[in-house]
């Protein structure tokens, strides 16, 4: 599907950030969530998952002791920033998708040799604002510019917005990839080459497969944040949509599911339970689940073989010391973007 491109440029005070609003939520969370509990297998997407409140409890997540993710990216960004920076060359535009709270690209940002532009997409409007603004307010010669939208569709930059002829750097970490589905991961990797071609490049970070138990101890975390986070789901449903339901009566379900490569998240009903939406009616028997996430794991191969078959150039490949979080640098190289 292709986002449709209304766009506004909001007078902020300084009138440093430029918005573009895509309108990735009107209607979707409502048509989304009946076509997912209709579906045998009880479905919500995980892109749901972050409206204020679910974006405050991904952070806190990133703070337990449990889920090594976030600051193993962070730490090896840290070692890297430099060879990125040789890599990327001087000006070049940065490019988020899932910027979240903006944390992660500063180190970038401060690596980088002048960069000229910061485009920050993410389909939380209110946290992206934010976190856009304060990049702006640190980085006083970056042209910074927000972009509601949902990259799960691809993404047509909106034509008033002029980023110069830089190097286009592409920036995808946290492994987000890994909630797609691997048709779904390889067709973004698509879709960003052609926005980055012909003179760019994709940073993805994505997590390693590893061993089982530090997986599962990861999406289990003893302070419990993360059954709060997918809870929240169902908090935001009764809110937003004035769903019925009971939250305490599911409760937080999260394994790695060896077969498929990717660990699982699920509320599950623990007794018999009803969820009306208006006049949909969805019955769950106790014990039956919603799947509300995939999280994949993948090998530094996969991920280099997927790239290359779409005409990426693999310039770099990152590991933490560990061996549990992977970054790679793709370049588009020069020819025409490819069609899909
Ligand atoms: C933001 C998708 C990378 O899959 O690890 C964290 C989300 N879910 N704990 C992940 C998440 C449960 C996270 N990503």
């Amino acid at each position: 599907m292709v986002a449709v491109n209304r766009t506004q440029v909001a007078d902020r005070p300084n009138g440093r950030i430029h918005f573009f609003d895509l309108k990735p939520d009107e209607g979707s969370f409502l048509d989304d969530t009946i076509a997912g509990l209709s579906k045998p297998q009880k479905t919500l997407s995980p892109k749901y998952f972050y409206d204020q409140a679910g974006s405050i409890l991904f952070d806190r997540i990133c703070e337990t002791e449990e889920y090594y993710v976030t600051r193993t990216e962070l730490g090896l960004l840290a070692s890297i920033s430099g060879d990125i920076a040789d890599l990327a060359g001087p000006e070049s535009t940065v490019i988020e998708y899932g910027s979240g709270a903006s944390v992660k690209v500063r180190i970038l940002l401060d690596a980088l040799e002048r960069p000229a532009g910061y485009v920050a997409i993410d389909i939380s409007r209110d946290h992206l604002t934010a976190a856009a603004q304060s990049i702006a307010d640190d980085y006083l010669d970056l042209k910074v510019v927000a972009l509601c939208a949902d990259f799960a569709n691809r993404i047509d930059l909106p034509s008033e917005l002029d980023l110069g002829g830089e190097f286009r750097l592409g920036f995808f970490p946290g492994s987000t990839i890994g909630n797609f589905s691997p048709e779904g991961a390889q067709r973004f990797l698509c879709d960003a080459r052609n926005l980055l071609a012909p003179d760019g490049a994709l940073l993805l970070g994505f997590d390693l497969k590893k061993d089982q138990d530090i997986l599962n101890t990861a999406y289990n975390d003893s302070e419990g944040i993360t059954a709060l986070f997918n809870k929240n789901i169902l908090v935001r449903m009764k809110r937003e949509l004035d769903a019925v339901l009971d939250v305490d009566a599911f409760g937080h379900h999260a394994f790695y599911n060896e077969a498929q490569g990717r660990i699982e998240m699920h509320l599950k009903a623990e007794r018999d339970q009803t969820i009306i939406l208006g006049e949909h009616k969805f019955e769950l028997k106790a014990g039956e689940s919603i799947h509300t996430e995939n999280s994949y794991k993948y090998d530094m191969d996969q991920i280099t073989t997927w790239a290359e078959r779409l005409g990426f150039t693999c310039d770099a490949t990152w590991t933490d010391p560990n061996e549990y979080f992977g970054i790679v640098f793709l370049s588009t190289g020069g020819e025409q973007p490819i069609g899909g």
